[in-house]
């Protein structure tokens, strides 16, 4: 059979996703809601909010969806998966965690716990509350800095505060406990600093069997050398060069089967991506944040890498065919480079025209995130703006394809880093 299908989300994951899933001999249409200025290139774009149910639902009815493919957490969040399960929708094959499974992003004390129970390496950590803030403050006494505060719940991918100074640490506890990230910082969770380099894994899961995809290393910091605030994703890399035979193995052993476990145990309801954000503390790997999605800009470079049929995996989640292995890589290096609009992530302005050069080599492609068409025209519409992704041979030559096109496309602001992969060797 073929799917009509829908993909949720309006960045440069979804433009991948779009990019992918179109390829599949299995897509027959393809939606995408709200989708961006290059997703339209792969099928129709839904102009609807992703927070309104009864419309998406009306759409997955009058087009005759079979497949719903969930890109950005908030709708997992927010229920939609379990919206999804009531009997006039229950034949669609929904990718993504209901909202329960979904608090292993939606909640850190939620899946600081689950991590407890079935020992997958992570951080120590405390749950502090305005009852044991007092346990919360001896934690940190009797903590080495830098000291790690979490909100608990979203709060927009600020909830995280890395301090050096106990006495700063113990004011900012009281300020989040006090409000300072609305209910998101009600319970804060205190972990142990670890530190070693980051690098993220992600597998597609039916809650029992999984395959993982290429892992990939994303630079959040605005400013080259990992300097400045911390940003949604300047850029990305795949695979990552320290990811070896023996790192490979002990993510899967002590992490992922332990993790799949864990979901299969608790009877969760997981047909979807999980993304394990990992950081390498010496030779071991530790969980530093799960997410129930792709990561963005990682996206961009781990499914053109991807050597698989991507429907058919999703496909294989709901046949219970899934086998537990790695994916299939093209052998090429990923590189993602992310223009973004002056001033981000801090204030910047939209609605700036893009312009693009005639020709983009074939080992090229260029993601819309923060775009949309207007006429003829494609505007800037948000603080990341397009990811350029280039594969090649070599890491360097990646470098250099991805940052040739990313000096011809061109608007008022453009910014990007150049160093992306600058502290990983071939
Ligand atoms: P999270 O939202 O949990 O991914 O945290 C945001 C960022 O904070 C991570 O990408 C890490 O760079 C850093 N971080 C979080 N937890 C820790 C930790 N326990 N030790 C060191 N760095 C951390
Ligand atoms: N690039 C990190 C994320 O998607 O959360």
């Amino acid at each position: 059979m073929s799917y009509n299908i829908l993909l949720l989300g309006s960045g440069g994951r979804e433009h991948a996703l779009a990019a992918k899933m179109s390829e599949s001999p299995l897509c027959r249409t393809l939606y995408i809601a709200p989708g961006n200025g290059g997703t339209g290139l792969y099928g129709t774009n839904l102009d609807v909010s992703l927070s309104d149910f009864a419309t998406l639902e009306r759409y997955m009815l009058d087009l005759n969806i079979h497949m719903v493919m969930v890109g950005p957490e908030a709708p997992l969040v927010d229920g939609f998966v379990d919206y999804c399960k009531k009997p006039t929708l229950s034949h669609i094959r929904v990718i993504g965690p209901d909202q329960y499974a979904a608090g292993l992003e939606g909640s850190k004390a939620f899946a600081k716990k689950f991590m407890k129970t079935y020992q997958i390496p992570t951080a120590g950590y405390l749950e502090v509350t305005q009852n044991n803030i007092d346990a919360g403050l001896e934690f940190l006494q009797n903590n080495p800095p830098p000291y790690v505060l979490k909100a608990d719940g979203l709060a927009a991918g600020k909830g995280v505060l890395i301090i050096d100074d106990l006495e700063e640490a113990s004011l900012e506890l009281k300020n989040m406990l006090n409000g300072k990230f609305g209910k998101a910082s009600d319970t804060v969770v205190i972990e142990q600093f670890l530190d070693g380099i980051e690098f993220s894994v992600f597998a597609l899961t039916d809650g029992q069997n999984y395959v993982i995809l290429p892992q990939a290393k994303d630079y959040k910091r605005v400013g080259e050398g990992d300097t400045g605030l911390n940003t949604g994703g300047m850029g990305a890399v795949s695979p990552v060069s320290f990811f070896d035979e023996s790192l490979k193995q002990k993510v899967e052993e002590k992490i992922i089967k332990p993790t799949i476990a864990g979901l299969a145990a608790e009877n969760m309801w997981y047909k979807g991506f999980v993304f394990f954000g990992l950081i390498k503390v010496g030779d071991e790997p530790f969980v530093i944040e799960y997410n129930c999605r792709l990561g963005d800009p990682e996206t961009e470079v781990v499914l053109p890498r991807l050597d698989e049929d991507l429907v058919h995996l999703f496909e294989k989640v709901f046949d219970g065919s899934l086998e537990n292995r790695y994916c299939h890589e093209k052998q090429d290096t990923a590189v993602a480079i992310m223009l973004v609009s002056g001033g981000y992530p801090g204030d910047f302005e939209k609605g700036k025209t893009i312009t693009f050069p005639d020709i983009i080599p074939d080992d090229v492609r260029v993601f819309h995130a923060g775009t949309t068409k207007s006429g003829d025209q494609v505007k800037t519409s948000g603080g990341r703006v397009i990811a350029v992704t280039a594969l090649a041979p070599s890491m360097d030559d990646a470098v250099a394809s991805a940052l040739q096109v990313a000096g011809q496309i061109d608007f008022d602001g453009k910014y990007f880093r150049r160093d992306i992969g600058f502290d990983l060797k071939d």
